[in-house]
């Protein structure tokens, strides 16, 4: 029978367990994306904390797009030297580390004026209201290199894998959905069409650092908007990505402008409000032949424990539970079984100066 705590691995990286940290942007990095003391510090908590796989903060693969402030970076090779430090430190507490890759476009938190935001078409953002340059097939090509290149750093810095974010209607999730994605050339229309620019990067990707190189992407099932992408399509593409040999899919959904079905949704205060995007995730993992990650309101070990029975999903990713409680796994481990003490109130999105922590009184955690 599987358990939480087993070893397992994604292409040949071993993992002491399967639960996974989730991508979450800190707000901590420096203003170019460097890393600062207080953001290496919360590397440590999360690997001291026992997570088998932490996954960053959304890191920019460009100079000149950053979509939120305090992000870190990985447009440049002078990330590479401080990076390693945070990889190694990772490591030596028996964690892994993965380093998520976006490139952000109209889902940001700064005004838009004087800078060009790449986005398919020429479509008005529903949760910011940020009207995107639309991208000629020469942006597309240069954005597939900084990927690229972003990924081969990641690499030369020690991470053990990246995730290409491809969820939550940043650039990359905005291609596959066709309310967003009105173009008409080879990148618009059909599925095939509009999900061409992630196979091309993950293409990219894979030709940069290899075939032994885990990497994986996150995606949305379904962004739950009118005219978003349906659920049919992205198992199609899921599909397409495990044939072209992606490593693991990270199954989340919905986007800033979802109303209750946000990425991060509130008030998940019963089981059966947790786990909301499992049937998407179930599906997927019964189709193909990779490691499926599920991510969305997972708070308690039972929850988690009758997944892992019922469906073949293989890993378990939270955001907001670890920056309660980054020693949630250990927790858990040791047998403590109480739910995360979470109440995913999203006070942690509220950008406040001290960066995206968590807003329970310590003794509530
Ligand atoms: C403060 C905060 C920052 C986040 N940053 C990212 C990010 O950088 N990349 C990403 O893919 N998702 C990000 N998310 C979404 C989470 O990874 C996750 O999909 C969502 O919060 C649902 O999981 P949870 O219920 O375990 O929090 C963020 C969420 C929060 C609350």
């Amino acid at each position: 029978m599987r358990s939480l705590f087993d070893a397992t691995a994604i292409n040949g990286i071993a993992l002491k367990n399967r639960l996974v940290r989730s991508a979450t942007w800190e707000n901590m990095a420096d203003p170019k994306g460097h890393m600062t003391d207080k953001l290496f510090q919360v590397y440590e908590d999360l690997a001291r904390g026992g997570a088998g796989l932490i996954i960053t903060g959304y890191a920019f693969v460009t100079a000149d797009e950053q979509p939120n402030p305090g992000m870190m970076g990985i447009y440049h090779d002078s990330f590479i030297a401080e990076y390693r430090k945070l990889t190694d430190m990772v490591r030596s507490h028996g964690s892994r580390i993965v380093m998520q890759i976006v490139y952000g476009g109209t889902q940001t938190g700064y005004p838009a004026e004087g800078r060009i935001i790449w986005g398919p078409s020429e479509v008005a953002d529903l949760a910011t209201g940020v009207v995107p340059t639309p991208m000629t097939q020469g942006d597309i090509a240069t954005l597939v290199q900084a990927f690229g290149d972003a990924a081969e750093r990641a690499q030369a810095a020690g991470f053990d894998g990246v995730q290409m974010h491809g969820a939550h209607s940043y650039l990359l999730s905005q291609f596959l959905n066709p309310y967003y994605n009105r173009r008409s050339d080879e990148y618009g229309g059909s599925i095939e069409n509009r999900a061409r620019i992630i196979f091309e990067v993950y293409e990219e990707i894979r030709k940069r650092v290899g075939r032994n190189y885990p990497v994986l992407i996150k995606i949305n099932a379904e962004d739950f908007m009118e005219g978003g992408a349906t659920f049919e399509e992205i198992r199609f593409v899921c599909s397409q990505l495990a044939e072209r040999g992606i490593d693991a899919i990270e199954i989340s959904g919905g986007t800033g402008a979802s109303g209750e079905k946000i990425p991060a949704r509130v008030k998940i205060d019963t089981p059966e409000k947790e786990a909301y995007h499992a049937t998407y995730a179930a599906q997927v993992a019964a189709e193909i032949c990779v490691p499926v990650i599920l991510v969305g309101g997972l708070r308690s070990p039972g929850v988690i424990e009758g997944l892992l029975e019922s469906t073949s999903i293989d890993f378990f990713s939270l955001s907001r539970p670890l920056l309660a409680e980054p020693d949630l796994p250990k927790r858990w481990q040791q047998g403590d079984l109480l739910p995360a003490r979470c109440i995913s109130c999203n006070g942690c999105l509220q950008m406040r100066p001290g960066g995206n922590v968590c807003i329970l009184p310590e003794a509530m955690r």
